[in-house]
Order: structure tokens, then sequence, then C-alpha cells
């Protein structure tokens, strides 16, 4: 869909900008312009309003300092910069008054449903659409993966989050247009990332070792402890590594989690877990696989602990510690 030049002179007016303030949203908002161009082509929504809307919104963040984007005064504060901004270059151009008036306000309002608002949504198609845009950006495939790594999600982790999302009952797509474009997105996601509980115990033999190791011979080992990214781990607990009573590689950490009454042999192991202890970890086609201290990874993940103690056992090793 071609974009009209006014709409191309506000984009590079407004990237230096963006450049400026969170690094996912230059993806974002090139994103958002061609899907809010088709959006208002199929639900007669005033371009004029919405492009120039999308292009500036979240212009604010390049003049507020730099920390979680979900920080409440971060949000409040990106909204009132970024109106300034907005205007600014609106003027610049001699975008017609009134407009720049509108969709200034737009911007200085455009994230108070962070703070508990949510008629203006409602009651206003342009400034509901962007709303909506803003949320089925997490589906897609840039955003779900920034999205991620702001709020330490694993993708089932976050899958949820957005199925679940308050958004969807408060307030309503406004346009069956974005709401088969949040469909269509999760869709696509939720096929990258299919949920491990329905692919056959193989997935052991495609992550796991193919050796044998005795725990003892492992913690005589002398390797310094260091701190790591707990993201680096994470997918561990999207693995079956665990099993119910009759079971083999059958049961997930995930799957303890959401039912911890149902599985609570595992669960109060994993709650009476060491974290003082470091967890041991090797290097395994390609990523940091435990070889001790699965209870303390998850324990630490129920606690939000953003790093964990590990000491990287070097495949050198292995010989050591084999039975
Ligand atoms: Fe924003
Ligand atoms: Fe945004």
């Amino acid at each position: 869909m071609a974009m009209k030049a006014v709409y191309k002179k506000l984009w590079e007016m407004a990237k230096p900008y963006y450049l400026k303030g969170r690094p996912m949203d230059i993806a974002h908002i090139e994103w958002m312009m061609k899907d809010a161009l088709l959006v208002c082509k199929k639900e007669g929504i005033d371009e004029s309003l919405l492009l120039p809307l999308v292009i500036l919104h979240d212009v604010g963040y390049s003049a507020v300092p730099t920390g979680n984007p979900y920080n409440l005064d971060l949000r409040r504060a990106h909204m009132e910069a970024g109106a300034k901004i907005a205007r600014l270059i609106l003027e610049n151009i001699s975008y017609p008054k009134e407009k720049t008036d509108r969709i200034a306000h737009y911007v200085s309002v455009h994230d108070n449903w962070a703070f508990g608002e949510t008629k203006i949504y409602l009651e206003d198609i342009v400034l509901g659409t962007l709303s909506d845009f803003d949320f089925v950006w997490m589906a897609t495939k840039e955003g779900f993966s920034a999205l991620m790594k702001i709020h330490g999600k694993s993708p089932a982790e976050m899958i949820e989050y957005l199925e679940k999302n308050d958004k969807l009952t408060t307030r309503p797509f406004r346009t069956e247009t974005a709401k088969g474009l949040f469909e269509n997105y999760l869709g696509e996601r939720k096929k990258e990332y299919k949920p491990v509980t329905q692919i056959p115990p193989d997935i052991i033999k495609e992550v796991g070792f193919d050796f044998d190791w005795k725990e003892e011979k492992v913690w005589a080992l002398d390797v310094p402890v260091e701190e790591m990214d707990i993201i680096e781990l994470v997918w561990h607990i999207e693995i079956p590594f665990w099993h119910t009573s009759n079971g083999h590689y059958d049961l997930t950490p995930i799957q303890v989690l959401a039912e911890p009454e149902k599985y609570s042999e595992e669960y109060n192991r994993t709650m009476k877990a060491d974290l003082s202890h470091p967890l041991d970890i090797m290097l395994n086609k390609g990523r940091w696989l435990l070889l001790d201290g699965l209870h303390r990874l998850v324990k630490a993940r129920v606690l939000k602990q953003k790093t964990v103690k590990v000491r990287k056992i070097p495949r050198e090793m292995i010989e050591r510690i084999v039975p």
C-alpha cells in the first residue's frame, strides 16, 4: 500500500527522536504504519488523524530517562513530552491547526489506560484504534520477542499474558480488523512456540546431554561461581525434565507451577530448594544446560530473580563426572 508523502515526511522527522528513545520503537512504528493504513481503508477511519498519531505517539521516549518503559512515571512523562514534540513536528510542516491540536491531545493521553482510564478509548475510534495497535504489536514477531525480554517471560508465559490480558475485557478491540490482526499474529506466535507438552519425549533426547553423570562428582569439581541472567536458562521450565508419580519425563516445571496442589511433591521440593548453592551448567548444542539445580532454577523463577549463581562446567570435565 502506497503511503502519502506527508506521512513519509512525518516519519523522517520523527525517526531521530525514536533513535534516542526505546530501541524497539523503530520497528514498532514501521509495523504500525503499515497495518494502520489497512485498518483506515477497511474501517473508514480518518487516516489524516490516525497515521500522524501512529507515527508520533511514542516520540516522547526520547525525552525521558531510560528505564523500564512500563514504569508509570516514565509512561506519564513520555506522553507529556511526546505531545510537545508531536506539536512541534506538525507545526513545522504546517499540518492543519485543528488536526494538530487533536493529535497532540491524543499523544498526551494515549497510554492513560495504564492509569485505569477506559472510556476515552471506547468513545474515540482514532484513539481506541491506536491503543488496539499498541496491544496488537505485542503479538507481532518483533514485538513479541522485545516484550519477552522486557517482561522476562518465556514464550509460553508471553502467550498466556496476551491471551488473558485485561485489555481484552476492559477495552475490547474497537474494530473487527484490529481484532482479526491480533488473532492472526497470535496464531503465528503459537505455531512458532508450540507448547512443549504436545511434543513427544524425544525432546529430552533432543535437548539433553548424551552422557550420564554423577551429581556428587559434579559437586566435587573446583569451578568458580558466577552470576548469569536467568533468561539464558529459563527455557528449562518448558521441558518435561520431571515426571509424575508413574510417568517418565512427562512433567514440566510450568505444569507444576500452574497446579501446585496437584503436583505438591515437586512444588514443595522446589520451594524448599536452597538458592545459596550455585546451579551447575554446561554448554550443550549451543545453550546452557543444567547438570544440577532445576529445582533451584524454578524457585528463582518463582521469586522473580533476574540472575542466578552458576558454575560453568567445561566439557573437558565430562570424563571426571561420568559414573
Ligand atoms: Fe506509548
Ligand atoms: Fe506505542
